[in-house]
């Protein structure tokens, strides 16, 4: 069987790593990174090509392809894979506007009284400006599309409300993105996500995560793509996931087909846990990036089964099954990350750093005659399982204090 795997992070890496681990000799990965390269041979095609990527799906015959990122969903990837008799494990353009759209998302879930916070649409920033004047504080602004992870806002004051509006919506700082705007109500609580896999018919659990956003510890300073995960989320309880499969996940695959649209693939439920009940924040078409990092790694079953029922529409034989281990997540990330990042620095130690549960998963790294430098803002996601959060931490952060690249980043508080 010949698979494909479409991106170039460490939730890539992470995917490839566990298809090996199922047993799969050959494995492709579109454009891959210098981790990837050693467990799968890497092909120089952008994970947004989609023409490029039919046209070497069809050539090597590939079997199944599995798509990590968003752009090439929002693209229509399965839609063209599909009409071309290609097995692919995502969901269709239209079924990924539940990312790729907010405005879709949100006015889905208020339709069909799924639990999600109050919001308002805007298309110009003037109407926006008198809403938000009205409003007490704190308030969410979001642009409606896709802005690589920074596109909310939290607005603690009426003034940077308003900044927000106007970057988004008038200096456009995330593109077409920000056409539409949505305001929406503060809900104060903790964050967690869960992640399930449906066929089109019913869905099956993967697994509960947390992602650590901000770039330092305790929270503080920019946003970022993620700096850490940590599997199972410490926030989740068995109680908690009933109640987020009961009141969302089967009402929203309800309201999905009542709509006419089938949802296949890989669902990430953002939700806010307040007083013991989950609303959505958001939803992804995809595995989180690093959440997968420290999810996979705890899974047992065979997951290509699983994409491939899941891409075919056949029943689940059986559910995932998860080790007991914690999974736990360090983002290693340039200098100057997220705003400017400095690449071309030579990594060492990272031979040496891996071992038995210990799993160094690339992100923005090349391979530039047999020595590995940076090439991105998150370069590694250094992963461990452990019995506990305490003994996963440990040997994450042992693992991470073996890799050295110049101007390094990384929180010294994941899973704290
Ligand atoms: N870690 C958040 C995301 O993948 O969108």
């Amino acid at each position: 069987m010949n698979i494909l795997v479409i991106g170039s992070g460490g939730r890539e890496h992470a995917l490839v790593h566990k298809i090996k681990q199922d047993g799969i000799k050959n494995i492709f990965c579109a454009p891959g990174n210098a981790g990837i390269e050693e467990l799968a041979q890497c092909v120089p095609i952008k994970a947004d090509d989609v023409s490029g990527l039919l046209q070497f799906a069809k050539e090597k015959r590939i079997s199944l392809t599995v798509v990590g990122p968003e752009l090439p969903l929002q693209a229509g990837i399965v839609d063209i894979f599909t009409a071309n008799g290609l097995a692919i494990f995502g969901p269709t353009k239209q079924a990924a506007m539940l990312e790729t759209s907010k405005v879709f998302a949100k006015k889905l879930l208020k339709t069909y009284a799924i639990p999600s916070p109050a919001f308002e649409v805007f298309d110009t920033s003037a109407d926006a400006i008198d809403y938000v004047k009205t409003r007490s504080f704190p308030l969410v602004i979001k642009a409606d599309g896709l802005a690589s992870g920074k596109g909310v806002i939290i607005a603690g004051e009426l003034s940077e409300a308003i900044s927000a509006i106007k970057d988004i919506m008038d200096n456009r700082v995330f593109g077409d993105a920000g056409k539409v705007l949505l305001v929406e109500e503060f809900i104060r609580g903790v964050e967690s996500s869960y992640f399930v896999i449906s066929n089109g018919a019913t869905c099956i659990n993967v697994a509960s995560a947390r992602d650590y956003k901000r770039l330092n510890d305790n929270d503080r300073g920019p946003n970022t793509g993620g700096m850490g995960s940590i599997s199972p989320s410490d926030k989740m309880t068995p109680e908690l996931e009933e109640k987020i499969n009961r009141r969302i996940v089967s009402p929203l695959m309800e309201a999905l087909k009542k709509e006419g649209i089938v949802y296949k693939g890989v669902l990430y439920v953002g939700v806010m846990i307040s007083n013991n009940d989950p609303y959505v924040l958001e939803f992804n078409a995809r595995f989180g990036d690093p959440e997968t990092q420290a999810i996979l790694p705890r899974i047992e079953s065979d997951l290509v089964g699983v994409f491939m029922d899941s891409a075919k529409g056949k029943m689940f034989a059986e559910p995932i099954k998860l080790k007991e281990d914690v999974g736990v997540c360090v983002v290693m990330a340039s200098q100057d990350y997220p705003v400017n990042p400095r690449t071309g620095i030579t990594i060492e130690g990272l031979k040496a750093a891996g071992g038995k549960d210990t799993f160094i998963f690339h992100a923005g790294t090349k391979n530039e005659k047999g020595v590995i430098k940076t090439a991105g803002g998150r370069v590694l996601g250094i992963t461990a399982l452990g019995e506990s959060i305490k003994a996963a931490r440990e040997k994450a952060y042992k693992a991470v204090n073996n890799i050295i690249f110049e101007g390094s980043q990384y929180r010294r508080d994941i899973g704290l």
